[in-house]
């Protein structure tokens, strides 16, 4: 039988890039074949972001494009994974006859068997009928079973990840927490990925340490809320000789390690230190998205006393109004949001040794009711968080979420593209003034790779550039790469420890790439809003 080769595309957040690495190597160790390019697949795959409606359109544009092709090659196989098919599914099918495949995020350890059907079905029909697999959570969440002794075999996912070769420089994602507990009144995500999951440490602390013994050198921990990591070994449950991941609990007030006096626990603080004590060759380790409520004074000191963590937070503030923060649900004031800011400054802010504190930020712009004052409170809230970058959205109704249903999406689409250009100048300014704040300092970069601009040099197309992280085209970049790494003296890109990007060209008589995947100290010379540029010293 020939091999089917699968085009698998990504969109969304970093959940869901892991979700599809996990996907191809799993798919690839059945025997399928990963390409990049589309029109060569037997299989078309769309992992999907439910988000924003925007996310979505994309995909619906592509399925259209799909379903022309289809009518001239009947055996193809079309899937719409992720976020999407979750909250999505029953409208897709009924809109989209050219979906074969639908499987929700909580799903995924299910999609070589319906891949299988479908293709089987598919290639014994003549056209036209359906091949039809479905696995969805719904809201039966098969999750909640874990408690009572059900093996979860999204674990089973996430602990059989193929980690083999990995590219010099790179980083990888190893996710600690499944879904979310917070119900902010317009997110999709606890009705797409489910009810908040914590994984166990031991898992975490063995993938962390595999990806480092396969060359990995930074790795981001993931989670929606990911400081709100708890796992209680007292009520551990192992099925089948694998420890049980665990639902979280709401908890009032604090999450500071006092607050479990007694209790055998490992909160984030603790999670932190582990993996910084026990995977000592991995250079950097990270975690994003913090939630701005509930982050105790251990997390911090931990950050602070492990060097080897980054200097580095995500933390969406998603309004200044204390009056819309309320509406959102989000839990916590503006004030107690610049508090905590303040507090995190407090610890972890250290520009002397070349390790100041970036924060990264997400704002909805327009959320149902917001006036202009609630907008300056805003950009008030903006100016003094002082974000190295922020994320900045329409908000955009999503069906089935608090919002949807009983606020009225009233502020009209002019003024949150207004609003969402005002605060993205305002943005633009911090972020330029930050950058330049960095002159003059020396920061310890990991190597990434050739910039762009070498890149571009070596002959690398547009496409294979942006693609450049994708599964099958890593190493055929890589290897042209390489080649015309050694003709020149290539610019080399990195990151500091608070995710700042710097340039810098490859010291004299060194081959740029002995650099990749290394920490090299760079001394910046000058910068622009979005990089800094300097020599290696
Ligand atoms: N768990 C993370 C965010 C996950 S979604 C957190 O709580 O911070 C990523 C971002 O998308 C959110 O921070 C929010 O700014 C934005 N977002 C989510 N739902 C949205 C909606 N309905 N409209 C516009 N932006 C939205
Ligand atoms: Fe969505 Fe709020 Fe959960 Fe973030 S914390 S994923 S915004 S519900
Ligand atoms: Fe999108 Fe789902 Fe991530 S909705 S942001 S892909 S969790």
């Amino acid at each position: 039988m020939t091999t089917r080769r699968i085009y698998l595309e990504t969109f969304g957040c970093q959940m869901n890039e892991l979700d599809s690495e996990l996907v191809a190597g799993q798919l690839s160790r059945l025997g399928y074949e990963l390409t990049p390019r589309a029109e060569d697949a037997h299989v078309v795959l769309y992992n999907t972001c439910s988000v924003r409606e925007q996310a979505e359109q994309k995909v619906w544009s592509r399925l259209g494009e799909l379903a022309a092709r289809k009518r001239r090659q009947p055996s193809l196989v079309v899937g719409v994974l992720g976020c999407m098919a979750e909250r999505d599914g029953e409208d897709l099918i009924r809109r989209m006859p050219v979906v074969d495949v639908l499987c929700g995020p909580g799903e995924l350890d299910k999609l070589p068997a319906l891949l299988d059907n479908a293709l089987r079905t598919r290639e014994s029909l003549s056209g036209g009928a359906s091949a039809r697999q479905i696995a969805l959570q719904g809201n039966t969440s098969r999750r909640s079973a874990t408690l009572s002794a059900a093996s979860d075999d999204l674990e089973l996912l996430d602990l059989s990840r193929s980690i083999s070769a990995t590219p010099p420089g790179a980083g990888a994602y190893v996710r600690i927490t499944r879904g979310c507990n917070k119900f902010c009144t317009y997110c999709v995500v606890p009705f797409t990925r489910g009810a908040e999951v914590h994984r166990p440490p031991g898992h975490i602390i063995d993938e962390c340490r595999r990806l480092v013994d396969a060359g990995v050198r930074e790795i981001t921990l993931l989670g929606q809320t990911v400081n709100h990591y708890r796992f209680e070994h007292d009520a551990e449950q192992i099925v089948n000789g694998i420890v049980q991941p665990q639902k979280g609990r709401t908890y009032k007030g604090s999450h500071n390690r006092d607050a479990f006096a007694g209790e055998r626990v490992t909160t984030f603080a603790d999670l932190l230190y582990q993996i910084h004590e026990q995977v000592p060759d991995l250079p950097r380790l990270r975690f994003v998205t913090s939630y701005p409520r509930d982050f105790g004074d251990d997390v911090l000191q931990v950050i602070r006393d492990c060097p080897r963590i980054c200097r580095y937070l995500h933390v969406p503030a998603q309004s200044g109004s204390d009056r819309v923060l309320r509406r959102m649900n989000r839990g916590y004031t503006c004030a107690e949001y610049l508090e905590f800011l303040d507090r995190a400054r407090g610890f972890l802010d250290q520009p002397e040794v070349g390790r100041p504190l970036m924060l990264s930020g997400d704002i909805i712009v327009g959320f149902p009711g917001e006036t202009d004052e609630d907008f300056e409170q805003t950009i008030d809230l903006v100016r003094r968080a002082r974000y190295k970058n922020c994320f900045i959205f329409k908000y955009s109704p999503r069906p089935g979420t608090v919002a949807y249903d009983r606020i009225p999406d009233d502020v009209p689409d002019e003024v949150k593209r207004r609003r969402n250009n005002d605060l993205l100048a305002i943005q633009e300014e911090i972020s330029d003034a930050i950058s330049r704040e960095q002159i003059g300092r020396t920061f310890d970069v990991l190597v990434e790779g050739l910039s762009k601009r070498s890149l571009k040099h070596a002959g690398l197309t547009k496409g294979e550039i942006r693609r450049k992280n994708a599964v099958a085209l890593t190493i055929s970049a890589r290897t042209r790469e390489t080649t015309v790494a050694s003709a020149h003296r290539p610019q080399l890109s990195g990151r500091t420890d608070g995710d700042l990007i710097v340039f810098f060209d490859t010291p004299e008589g060194q081959n740029p790439d002995d650099l990749i995947g290394q920490i090299v100290s760079v001394r910046i010379s000058h910068a622009d809003r979005l990089s800094l540029f300097g020599e290696a010293l």
